[in-house]
């Protein structure tokens, strides 16, 4: 099979996977994923442009907070891949970059360096949760998990574990900003993702300190 065509019938396993959902990780949030990685890619011509794209399309697939059973769906992702050609060892680099780019894994003691392919996705997939975009997820997935939209008496929490980052009781939305949005341009690994990012940054502060001016009655 030609790359073109695996990537194609990797796109389409998860639009299948992903359809449907209302947390801010449908297909439109894997196409501006995969956007973001491509530009990224032509900034860096060594990373593997299969590996990358394949792990930007399925990043999301076996993500503990979409599906019930992370194992099962691992299995599922491992198999497909072996169906549409790819060898054990890309099947094993996709599935290590999936397994540990998300932000919670970063609150694990159970961490690993990534290849450059998964810095770039892991790149890409931070872009779409900061700025406008991010902005707007952030509220919708507050919304989709009935967190208050604000509370001054709930402060910030600070190194949380992963369990603690999963549990939305108590939790709010403008909150998320401090406790995550806020921290993901220094996280950034690319220096084309860094310097977006500083936009993107600027973008949420701004929201932020129009918010509370006007929550509090100054705009
Ligand atoms: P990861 O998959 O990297 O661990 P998350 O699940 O934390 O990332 O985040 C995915 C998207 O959901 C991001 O855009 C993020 O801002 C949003 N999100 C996650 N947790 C919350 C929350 N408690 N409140 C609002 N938005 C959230
Ligand atoms: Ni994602």
């Amino acid at each position: 099979m030609e790359a073109t065509e695996q990537l194609a019938a990797i796109k389409k396993f998860t639009s299948q996977k992903l359809a449907g959902d209302a947390t801010g990780h449908g297909v439109d949030h894997i196409n501006r994923v995969v956007t973001n990685a491509k530009m990224l890619l032509a900034e860096e011509p060594s990373a593997n442009y299969l590996i990358t794209l394949a792990a930007a399309y399925l990043h999301d697939v076996i993500d503990d907070k979409l599906v019930s059973n992370v194992s099962s769906a691992q299995r599922d992702v491992e198999a497909f891949l072996g169906s549409v050609e790819f060898v054990p060892n890309q099947v094993q680099v996709v599935m290590f970059i999936i397994n540990n780019m998300s932000f919670s894994k970063t609150l694990t003691d159970d961490q690993h360096p990534l290849p450059l392919e998964g810095q770039i996705v892991q790149d890409a997939d931070r872009l779409d949760a900061i700025g406008a975009i991010g902005i707007t997820r952030a509220i919708y997935y507050g919304g989709h998990h009935s967190e208050k939209i604000y509370d001054p008496k709930i402060k910030p929490r600070q190194n949380m574990t992963k369990a603690e980052y999963r549990n939305l009781d108590n939790e709010t939305i403008i909150n998320h900003f401090y406790e995550k949005l806020l921290k993901l341009p220094e996280q950034m690994n690319t220096p084309v993702a860094k310097r977006i990012a500083r936009g993107r940054l600027e973008t949420m502060t701004t929201f932020l300190e129009d918010f509370k001016a006007e929550w509090n009655g100054l705009k």
